[in-house]
């Protein structure tokens, strides 16, 4: 059993707290580190709710670097991070990039110096295959070249990887891995904890089940002129519960020296893509709710068709995507209604 505390950044959040509830079914303990800009403390309750252990929590913005310095003081013990916290809409971030440079960049970087203090100190990612943008190949191989982003956002992804790199370079007792996750969706089953995106939702699911609930009027369906079987873009939408325990075992991989290099990347899929339209009527099957959508034109930015090459990942974390799409579909339904049942009785 694994006896130090495991820091989690941004473990209010969506894939955060998913992780944090997979760590602490693991038994490891953790401290949650998160700023509340786009998550909410009740999710501290959610996690105890299923778990029933509330993790420690310390409302911190790593920009602040005297806070960061600070916090490590208080738990010399600590030597493993899993780097949640960042902003993460695309859109947002063409309009705000300075916004998503400070801080996506410089909280990695304080939370990397703090770590350079450490004896064996680790550090999980997160990244995105957005930094693949477009691939020539598919299904995508961590071996796939990282193309110019699309968006500050993705760009704040491509450089956060390139700056643990050359961090792992220079010093070899520091072990990072960078995963690239696809699409994640869905809830932890107990309808506890799941998405909750603030405003309009950006990412194709919330608006589903926003939509399904009578929250959206309809779906725009942003395009179906793609050269894919159905018109619509392909992604491959993985499980959030699937992803967390893919961060377990990555963590687990560096403290038992398992790795093959110090620095290591994965893609976090299920190696099969859906379209919009599949997406749509496979929510429709698994709800019985009928979806309203209309076609619109293309979003800027967005890529025909991405999904995961998951051999490495199999392989080297002895991990794989067992939740199906209807399984994602089903789970962020009921999150959705349950949702809707705690707005009711605010
Ligand atoms: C999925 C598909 C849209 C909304 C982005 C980021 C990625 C990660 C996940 C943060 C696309 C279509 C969507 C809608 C639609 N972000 N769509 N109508 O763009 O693949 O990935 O979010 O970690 O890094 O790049 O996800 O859910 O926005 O879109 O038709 O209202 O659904 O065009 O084909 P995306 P998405």
């Amino acid at each position: 059993m694994y006896k130090n505390k495991v820091l989690v950044t941004g473990g209010l959040g969506f894939i955060g707290s998913h992780t944090v509830v997979a760590l602490q079914q693991e038994g490891i303990e953790v401290v949650i580190i998160d700023n509340l800009s786009n998550s909410s403390i009740d999710v501290l309750g959610g996690i105890a709710q299923i778990t029933g252990k509330t993790p420690e929590f310390e409302n911190i913005d790593l920009r602040e670097k005297e806070a960061v310095r600070k916090f490590f003081e208080k738990y010399p013990d600590i030597q493993d991070v899993i780097h949640f916290a960042a902003s993460k809409a695309v859109g947002e971030s063409v309009e705000k990039p300075l916004l998503y440079y400070e801080n996506n960049i410089s909280s990695l970087v304080y939370l990397l110096k703090e770590l350079q203090k450490r004896k064996d100190s680790r550090i999980i990612f997160s990244s995105s295959c957005t930094v693949y943008g477009q691939a020539d190949e598919l299904p995508i191989t961590e071996d796939a070249p990282v193309k110019k982003a699309e968006s500050p956002y993705g760009n704040t992804k491509q450089i956060g990887e390139e700056i643990i790199s050359d961090t792992c370079r220079i010093n070899k007792q520091f072990k990072a891995s960078s995963l690239r996750y696809f699409n994640p969706i869905g809830a932890h089953p107990s309808a506890q904890i799941g998405e909750l995106p603030i405003g309009t939702p950006q990412n194709l699911v919330p608006f589903i089940t926003q939509t399904a609930i009578g929250k959206r009027k309809e779906l725009s369906v942003f395009g179906d002129d793609y050269p894919t079987p159905d018109g619509t873009a392909i992604r491959d939408y993985i499980h959030v519960m699937d992803l967390a325990e893919a961060h377990v075992k990555a963590l687990k991989r560096l403290i038992d020296h398992k790795e093959k290099d110090n620095y290591e990347v994965f893609n976090l899929g299920t190696g099969k893509g859906n379209s919009v339209l599949e997406v749509i009527q496979t929510f429709e099957k698994a709800t019985g709710v009928k979806l309203p959508y209309k076609i619109t034109d293309r979003r800027e930015g967005d890529i025909t068709a991405a999904y995961a090459d998951t051999t490495k990942a199999n392989k080297e974390l002895g991990w794989k995507a067992s939740r199906s799409l209807e399984d994602a579909l089903k789970s962020a339904w009921k999150w959705q209604k349950e949702v809707q049942k705690r707005e009711e009785n605010d």
